[in-house]
């Protein structure tokens, strides 16, 4: 197969034919000669994504997401990979339940994935399967706060696994928060900050911090040289947003002064990673009193149009966004994808810069049903590429149930 058009190539728009052969890019130039057929484009060409922070509730609470549903609503946003998270109902802390977790995903997935495994005294086990796991220095959905598994992540750190962190200090919450307001008093940006300063006693290695909320954690963390990651909803939402237990997530909406300054850390391309932090609940789950409501949003679909749309206004350069969706995720997984260049993995997302729309929830393919950017303005991909072949094809969804693979075994 052979793609043409306008493409994105360390951090410019270029004319480029990209032929693909089995999966892999396996020429990227200036002008061919072929008999081929060719799928020409006029938008731009870019990298598909890499999320390597979603939760996909399966096994355990399919009712609000699962392996198909979470990677369909994925790839109609432009991502061909992602990374769950093992909070799942049980979690994921044995070696048994995480190879029972990547029975269902090689059954149920459509993008490619890798599975997250909790840190656990389990995790010596668990690394014959994975290298990425997660700690939650705090409760939250469906977990406990981490004890003491500073061996076991020095097993992880050691053997160049992945440590991503769940960043707040339970020791500082307080209060019960009635509103979004309210909420954030109740697990405040202190809480954060302590939280990824108190990595500093971890291991030495491959850290990474989760959806900072914060400029004082951003600052942290970057000082203490660990990856940050920041999430659309903390880049779009304070704590004044009318969204109610909509918009109650860990860590919290932030106030003024911290939402400017995260976006001005994201402007300047100081972030490391956009994540979604997809987290679905049922509609009927939110629509409780404020305290009842679970915590998350959904926005593994809505991540990468949202960001063109920013792009097309000029808020952002496409570098910074490529760069954090795409090129840098990948890199954290140590695939050959984000990047459009011979030897990776033909993973494209075709986007088209006048096709701005509203974000309506009746469009969106997640199993919850609702979105918090509802309204908001995006440029969704037209067409979308998972190893050469489309997952998505003039905006409809074409993939199936068991395409996507282990990203182990690619
Ligand atoms: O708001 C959150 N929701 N934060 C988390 O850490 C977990 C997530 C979920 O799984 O619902
Ligand atoms: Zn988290
Ligand atoms: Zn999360």
């Amino acid at each position: 197969m052979i793609i043409s058009g306008p493409t994105y190539i360390d951090g410019e728009i270029v004319s480029r034919y990209i032929s693909i052969d089995e999966g892999k890019i396996s020429s990227v130039e200036r002008a061919l000669k072929t008999t081929e057929e060719i799928f020409y484009w006029d938008g731009v060409i870019l990298p598909s994504g890499t999320d390597i922070h979603v939760h996909f509730r399966d096994p355990g609470q399919t009712h609000k997401e699962d392996f198909y549903t979470g990677t369909r609503s994925a790839a109609c946003g432009g991502i061909t990979t992602v990374a769950d998270m093992p909070n799942n109902d049980p979690p994921i802390d044995s070696y048994g339940r995480l190879k029972e977790k990547f029975k269902i995903s090689s059954k149920k997935a459509c993008t490619d994935y890798a599975l997250y495994g909790l840190l656990s005294t389990n995790t010596e086990k668990m690394m014959e399967l994975t290298r990425l796991f997660k700690v939650y220095l705090a409760g939250s959905t469906g977990v406990e706060k981490v004890t003491d598994l500073k061996d076991e992540a020095n097993t992880v750190l050691d053997s160049d696994g992945f440590l991503a962190f769940h960043c707040e200090d339970e020791e500082l919450f307080k209060g019960k928060g009635e509103d979004l307001v309210g909420y954030n008093k109740e697990r405040p940006s202190l809480s954060e900050v302590k939280a990824i300063e108190s990595l500093a006693t971890w291991p030495e290695g491959k850290k990474h911090v989760c959806h900072v909320s914060t400029d004082a954690g951003f600052k942290a963390a970057k000082s203490l040289g660990y990856s940050v990651e920041v999430t659309p909803h903390h880049l779009y939402f304070t704590d004044e947003v009318i969204l109610g237990p909509f918009g109650k997530v860990n860590p919290p909406l932030r106030g003024d002064k911290d939402h400017f300054a995260l976006t001005e850390h994201f402007e300047r391309d100081e972030i490391d990673v956009l994540a979604s932090d997809h987290a679905p609940h049922t509609e009927s789950e939110k629509m409780v009193d404020f305290s009842e409501a679970p915590a998350g949003l959904p926005g593994v679909e809505t991540m990468y149009p949202l960001m063109m749309n920013s792009v097309a206004m000029g808020e952002t350069a496409l570098s910074t966004v490529v760069d954090m969706i795409s090129t840098k995720p990948s890199e954290i997984l140590g695939i050959k994808k984000g990047k459009i260049k011979e030897g990776f993995f033909a993973d494209l997302a075709l986007f088209d810069f006048r096709e701005v729309e509203n974000i309506m929830n009746e469009r969106l393919h997640s199993k919850c049903g609702w979105s918090p950017f509802e309204g908001f303005r995006a440029i969704f991909p037209r067409h979308v590429f998972c190893r050469g072949e489309f997952l998505v094809k003039n905006r409809e969804f074409i993939g199936s149930k068991g395409e996507g693979k282990n990203i182990s075994l690619l």
